[in-house]
């Protein structure tokens, strides 16, 4: 072989070897622009959020991360319709609205573990209203769901699917599509991002929610509906037991800020810049064969077994006092 083949040999292969380096630190580069824009720069480069239409439908509004966006959205311009279970607790956060931001609020009292029946009487309530902004982040009670220690298991499974699948695939979407644009953010959950035993229903559920959004924001982008979904890890609400704020858990008025400012930067985010390193980092140390594994479950099996046994005794013993005393 001659020097120049050799030469022309070293750079062909050189370049073969350099195409996979290159492609990644593009791949890089792209990922940390889009988190740069997502993140940081959304802070500046916000969406008018007015450009939807005049009122936002904000559901589970009465605590927690609903009520933060009911409150952020209002005070970015919006008229809101709160909707939750609980007329007392509505009309607490729809006062609060109405003098904070001097916006015009609506109330719809609903159960979402009802099944088909209600969504009539909300179409109804909607009714000529110029809605440009869906957000859906209600919760069933104690959606958590390890089946041996439930004991209404079935009871259970309706009601956490009526909750978090039915009514997020409400044809909700039809009435954005006669205005020709909206909003659609739909609230998941990191339990969606991966498979999480002992959470089974909780986390099949969120995954629905996040495929069922990305479906549905490819379908409709073209005709001017934008679907957003969320995913949050930690943030500081009743289903968390308002746990401490810090650089891990955001506090549910933060979250809704930083979340409603990447509208418009991508359709599928987990809301904050913290929560998404926290869910890269996720990846790396917690690794599907490790979480699904059984040396991994079972410690958690025995504790729940433990708590729910010493549950139990205690349920006992506060039966027998109250036969004492009857
Ligand atoms: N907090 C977190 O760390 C976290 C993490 C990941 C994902 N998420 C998701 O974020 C969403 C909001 O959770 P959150 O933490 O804000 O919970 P939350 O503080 O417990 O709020 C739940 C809301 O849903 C309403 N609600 C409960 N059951 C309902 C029902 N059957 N029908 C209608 N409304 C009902 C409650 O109001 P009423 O009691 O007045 O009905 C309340 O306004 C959920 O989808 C959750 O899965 C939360």
């Amino acid at each position: 072989m001659k020097t120049g083949d050799f030469t022309g040999c070293a750079v062909v292969l050189t370049i073969i070897a350099l195409v996979p380096v290159v492609f990644n630190l593009l791949k890089l580069a792209w990922k940390c622009w889009r988190g740069l824009r997502e993140f940081v720069l959304s802070e500046y480069w916000k969406v008018n959020l007015r450009t939807y239409g005049q009122w936002a439908v904000v559901t589970g509004a009465t605590s927690g991360i609903g009520k933060a966006y009911a409150k952020q959205l209002a005070q970015r311009g919006l008229d809101v319709i709160l909707v939750s279970r609980s007329d007392e607790k509505l009309q607490v956060v729809a006062k609060e609205i109405e003098d904070r931001y001097g916006r015009k609020t609506r109330t719809i009292r609903v159960d979402f573990t009802d099944g088909h029946s209600i969504y009539r009487a909300i179409a109804k309530e909607l009714e000529g209203l110029e809605i440009g902004i869906l957000e859906r982040s209600h919760l069933p009670e104690s959606p958590f769901t390890y089946f041996p220690l439930c004991s209404y298991v079935d009871q259970k499974i309706t009601q956490v699917i009526n909750c978090n699948i039915l009514s997020v695939s409400q044809k909700s979407v039809i009435h954005l599509l006669c205005r020709g644009s909206g909003l659609i953010i739909n609230i998941s959950s990191e339990a969606g991002n991966r498979p999480h035993p002992l959470f089974s229903l909780y986390s099949a559920t969120k995954i629905f929610v996040t495929y069922f959004s990305q479906c549905l924001h490819a379908e409709y982008k073209s005709k001017g509906i934008t679907v957003q979904c969320v995913a949050p890890l930690l943030v500081s609400t009743n289903m968390t037991n308002n746990m401490k704020v810090n650089c891990f858990v955001k506090s549910a008025s933060e979250y809704a800020r930083e979340a409603l400012n990447t509208v418009g930067h991508s359709s599928y985010t987990s809301g904050c810049l913290s929560h998404a390193l926290q869910n890269m980092a996720l990846t790396v140390l917690m690794p599907d064969w490790l979480r699904m594994s059984s040396f991994f479950i079972r410690p958690h099996i025995l504790f729940l077994n433990a708590v729910h046994s010493e549950l139990k005794c205690a349920q006992q013993f506060l039966l027998s006092r109250l036969e004492i005393h009857m």
